[in-house]
């Protein structure tokens, strides 16, 4: 069946996020039977390189032998059973393996689907951690401007707005911002915050290193830890946001590690399950945790938790992910990778019609610079550089490249090759 056929079948029936349905067929959008490796394979049999990662989620490839195994023998066993109440050995064996690599110290970790669920929970452990500890003046957070941690209504009030979600604002509970990474002293601004307003503050929420959805903002690790430093003086916990950071994009297995922190309350998601099953975890320190044990159906208890919360195909998909991180030595490769996408960028960076290039690792935001009045420059050239087989997708007018952990110098040499023609195209050369 062609690509338009089923196109059309799509858009009787599928609601795309993020995705205006009156236009999406005009968008030629990619239909994907199937993955392999780095790329992703249409309907007609045509290959993209997936240089989002199937929006930041996969890692080591799609379609992958080892994954395929560990999902195919937890599915003989058993596929998913509640941890309302009740254990299963994927959730055990998964939450084991990660407790030691991550930042937090002797963590509990809360599964869930989503990152934008990972992060509710954390704002909302943060707040009852305060009510645990018998103090309710603990009534709001301390955000960054440009931050973004997802859609559901908690998360998109940590979040900083934008992407279309005006209209939202009024679901939105308030908090206290200050600037994000574009502002050259947002850490100081950040601190000064903190200190003024620390009897407020239920916790302090970071995504350390990089804004990603703000189009790739980066700063310096330092400060990062300046902020994550003042807070935990301050008694202020610190939730740090690694759901796109996590999992070795940034270089380190999680980005907190290059600033030097241990955050009070972290969370996890996207590349969790290398891109294979929605899996996300909030993961909680001592401190907090023993906070909310008590009397059985006390009010100590976390009241929350969802249908899928450690799913075990997703969890066992997880576990075989981290061994596969280490046997195949991947963080390795993002550093050569991530060396490699410097130097394909340098000519895309000097191009007239790019205003910047920031990147981490192997996440890169190319701010194009449209002419006053120009429109949708940042969709024109995804839409070329995916003609030419390279799938990207923009944020407003920063293209966004988050390239999988398993990249080739060849394949990012074609990431920065197919990008500057693109840019070419609409921008003229
Ligand atoms: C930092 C950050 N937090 C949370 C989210 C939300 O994750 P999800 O889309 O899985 O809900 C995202 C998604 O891009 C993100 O970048």
């Amino acid at each position: 069946m062609s690509i338009a056929s089923w196109v059309e079948r799509d858009e009787r029936v599928v609601w795309h996020g993020f995705t205006q349905m009156s236009c999406y067929n005009a968008s030629t959008p990619v239909i994907v039977e199937k993955g392999d490796g780095n790329y992703l394979v249409d309907v007609e049999g045509k290959r993209y390189l997936d240089a989002i990662s199937s929006l930041w989620v996969m890692t080591v490839g799609h379609n992958d032998p080892d994954l395929n195994q560990a999902a195919a023998e937890q599915m003989q066993k058993i596929s998913h059973s509640t941890l309302l109440g009740n254990g299963n050995v994927a959730p055990i064996e998964l939450a084991e393996a990660l407790a030691p690599r991550v930042p937090v110290p002797d963590p509990h970790f809360l599964f869930a689907s989503d990152g934008a669920a990972a992060v509710e929970q954390a704002i909302k452990i943060a707040f009852q951690y305060w009510h645990n500890r018998g103090v309710t003046t603990r009534d709001t957070y301390l955000a960054l401007g440009e931050a973004y941690h997802g859609d559901t209504v908690g998360s998109l009030s940590v979040g900083a707005g934008g992407f279309g979600t005006s209209m939202f604002d009024p679901l939105r509970f308030p908090v206290m911002r200050t600037p994000g990474y574009n502002t050259d002293n947002w850490a100081e601004l950040a601190t000064k915050a903190l200190e003024e307003n620390h009897n407020r503050l239920a916790a302090v929420v970071l995504e350390p290193l990089v804004q990603g959805a703000a189009g790739i903002l980066v700063c310096d690790p330092l400060d990062v830890s300046q902020v994550a430093a003042a807070a935990q003086e301050l008694d202020i916990p610190v939730i740090c946001d690694e759901v796109a950071t996590g999992f070795g994009r940034t270089g380190t297995l999680f980005a907190s590690q290059q600033c030097g922190i241990a955050p009070d309350i972290m969370c996890l998601g996207k590349g969790i399950t290398g891109g294979y099953a929605p899996l996300s975890a909030t993961a909680a320190a001592p401190h907090v945790y023993e906070t909310f044990l008590g009397p059985d159906l006390g009010e100590r208890t976390f009241y929350h938790g969802h249908s899928y919360s450690g799913n075990a195909l997703a969890c066992a998909i997880a576990s075989r992910h981290l061994q596969i991180l280490d046997e195949r030595r991947i963080l390795d490769n993002v550093q050569t990778a991530a060396a490699a996408l410097a130097a394909a960028l340098a000519p895309v960076e000097a191009h007239h019609g790019v205003k910047a290039v920031r990147r981490r690792g192997l996440m890169a935001g190319v701010e194009l610079d449209p002419p006053p009045g120009a429109e949708l420059w940042g969709r024109m050239v995804c839409a070329n550089a995916v003609e030419r087989g390279v799938l990207l997708r923009a944020i407003g007018d920063v293209v966004i490249i988050v390239a999988p952990l398993s990249v080739t110098p060849g394949e990012v040499e074609m990431i920065g090759h197919t990008l500057a023609c693109a840019i070419d195209a609409v921008a003229g050369r």
